[in-house]
């Protein structure tokens, strides 16, 4: 019997285009597999938002993503997948693969004494989904989180190496190199970018996972185990890739910046058309008494 085989392209989505680094992952563990990307560069960033609002833009890039015939969705965002997985798969009847439980999964797995340390966003540090992930698979671990929200923004500016990136990451860091780490979640799409730098403060001994890394990894399994891999052989055909953003921002630069997470030039990008209906146009308009706890 033919092994079971589904051309459609794989989902995947991210506050803007920081999420190429998954698929760059993605090219090369499944380069059969054709890529339709959504970055929602117009609404970027998602890291400094609450939880209602990502997950409510998370939503809306899914919606766009399931209409266009994908057979799973890759949430590349680690804030939206900290907070918008559960609304996600409760909403979709097709698998969402997010950026937390497979690099829980492979942090624990590189940490026997399970000394884990998890580097993110505002919104994700103060989710607690990495911790909470990493207790399902290993009761008790104390986790040591510290959101870094500089480092987003120093990414995107190319400063991948510089010193004002180096002392950044310095005062950042100072706690998790102090504390014997075995390994280090970069729980941010950006951050991969800074596995030089940051390998290099932290030593040897600490494992740095990259989380897009790990969702191309799971995804890759998990499309294995459906049987919903691309055809393969005579049987393929070439994959093909979409592109689509919200905005395209800053147009000199934004070539170069999505270059350095794809790893190539990005091909042809379709800018979609937002003709949502305004808030302001909306009946109700609930007032919600803001959260102000501020997350370490
Ligand atoms: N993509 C976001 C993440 O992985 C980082 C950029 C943002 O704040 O939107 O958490």
């Amino acid at each position: 019997m033919p092994a079971l085989t589904d051309p459609r392209p794989i989902g995947v989505f991210d506050s803007g285009i920081g999420g190429l680094t998954a698929v760059r992952e993605l090219f090369r563990q499944l380069p059969e597999e054709s890529v339709l990307y959504f970055g929602d560069t117009a609404r970027l960033p998602y890291g400094n938002k609450s939880g209602e609002t990502v997950t409510r833009f998370a939503l809306e890039v899914t919606s766009f993503l399931v209409r266009q015939n994908v057979k799973c969705i890759v949430v590349a965002c680690a804030t939206a997948s900290s907070h918008a997985l559960e609304a996600l798969r409760a909403r979709y009847d097709l698998p969402v693969v997010g950026a937390i439980e497979p690099a829980a999964r492979a942090a624990v797995a590189a940490s026997p004494g399970g000394r884990i340390g998890v580097i993110g966003t505002l919104a994700t540090v103060g989710s607690g989904a990495y911790p909470q992930a990493i207790d399902r698979l290993l009761p008790g671990t104390q986790v040591l989180s510290r959101a870094c929200p500089l480092f987003v923004p120093l990414v995107e500016e190319g400063w991948l190496d510089h010193d004002v990136t180096r002392q950044v990451a310095e005062e950042y860091l100072v706690e998790l190199r102090n504390a014997s780490l075995e390994s280090l979640i970069l729980g941010c799409t950006h951050y991969p970018l800074l596995a030089p730098l940051l390998g290099r403060l932290m030593g040897p001994s600490v494992t740095l996972i990259d989380a897009g890394a790990e969702a191309a990894r799971a995804t890759a399994h998990l499309l294995a185990q459906r049987g919903q891999l691309a055809p393969s052989g005579k049987a393929g055909r070439a994959a093909q890739h979409h592109f689509f953003l919200s905005d395209e921002p800053r147009r000199r630069s934004f070539a170069r910046v999505a270059e350095s997470f794809l790893g190539r030039p990005l091909p042809h990008v379709t800018v979609v058309d937002q003709t949502d209906l305004p808030w302001f146009e909306r009946p109700h308009a609930t007032p919600r008494t803001p959260d102000l706890e501020t997350p370490r």
